[in-house]
């Protein structure tokens, strides 16, 4: 059923190079099974797994995951602790897999907030996979956009104050390379989980134009028939960037 799936998305054409997701939905998933909250966190980092290999699948050259925002600080101490820990394991069981499956770690967001431990797992899953071409997955940990585009603006001010930028030169592109992002494309397809429909904080300047595909299903149920469906939906989406495709009318 999946290939049949895969085989569809790849008559269909090119899939979205970039594809970022909303995970959402381990603390329901948990409470359902009447288990801690960590337990439905456990069961997302499989399902990141699961996901970074369909992706793969299906060609998508960049995955971006938001893993743990800014705002996910206020949380029980405890809770908090267990998804650092779930991080470092995940970096620690899966970095060879992934630079042998060709995958390039990148970790989005404000690191000097994360743990020594966390810092260095971080550092060394993004070093030893730095050759990967196939997929570029980029992990938003302590990331949140609005502080993303308060420090592109600190950047740019800087500059000015040195002298090295013109105030006139500060356009959108000029923003756009301050961007944690900037090396990728911005996201083709934005996916979130658990049937939410909010933005929450992410990539906010880089959604302006991406195709949005909710889905009732939680993090942790995720299969990658999931984002083959999306990938399907995407591809029947006529996207026009503000501008028309057919033409005007008299
Ligand atoms: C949202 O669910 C999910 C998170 C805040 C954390 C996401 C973490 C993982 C998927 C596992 C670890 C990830 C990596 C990359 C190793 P929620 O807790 O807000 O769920 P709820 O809305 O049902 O309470």
């Amino acid at each position: 059923m999946t290939d049949e799936l895969l085989g569809q998305i790849r008559l269909n054409g090119a899939a979205p190079r970039h594809v970022a997701i909303i995970m959402d939905g381990n603390g329901r998933w948990a409470r359902e099974r009447n288990l801690p909250r960590p337990f439905g966190h456990r069961a997302g980092m499989k399902a990141v797994r699961e996901i970074v290999e369909g992706a793969i699948e299906a060609g998508v050259e960049v995955l971006t995951l938001f893993a743990f925002s800014e705002e996910n600080w206020q949380r029980p101490p405890t809770e908090i602790s267990a998804l650092m820990s779930l991080l470092e394991e995940y970096i620690a069981k899966e970095a060879a897999e992934l630079r042998d499956q060709g995958v390039v770690v990148h970790v989005l967001g404000e690191r000097a907030r994360l743990a020594p431990g966390a810092r260095a797992a971080i550092d060394r899953v993004e070093r030893d996979t730095r050759g990967g071409r196939r997929l570029a997955l980029n992990l938003c940990i302590s990331y949140s956009s609005r502080a993303e585009l308060a420090r592109a603006a600190r950047l740019l001010a800087e500059e000015v104050l040195k002298g090295t930028k013109r105030l006139e030169d500060i356009d959108e592109e000029a923003v756009r390379e301050k961007l944690y992002t900037a090396p990728w494309s911005d996201p083709d397809l934005l996916i979130r989980t658990s049937g939410e429909l909010r933005i929450s904080n992410f990539l906010l300047w880089q959604l302006a134009y991406t195709e949005l595909y909710m889905t009732p299903v939680l993090w942790p149920d995720v299969t990658r028939r999931d984002l083959f469906q999306a990938i399907l939906d995407y591809q029947r989406r006529d996207r026009r960037f503000g501008k028309v495709t057919a033409p005007a009318p008299p």
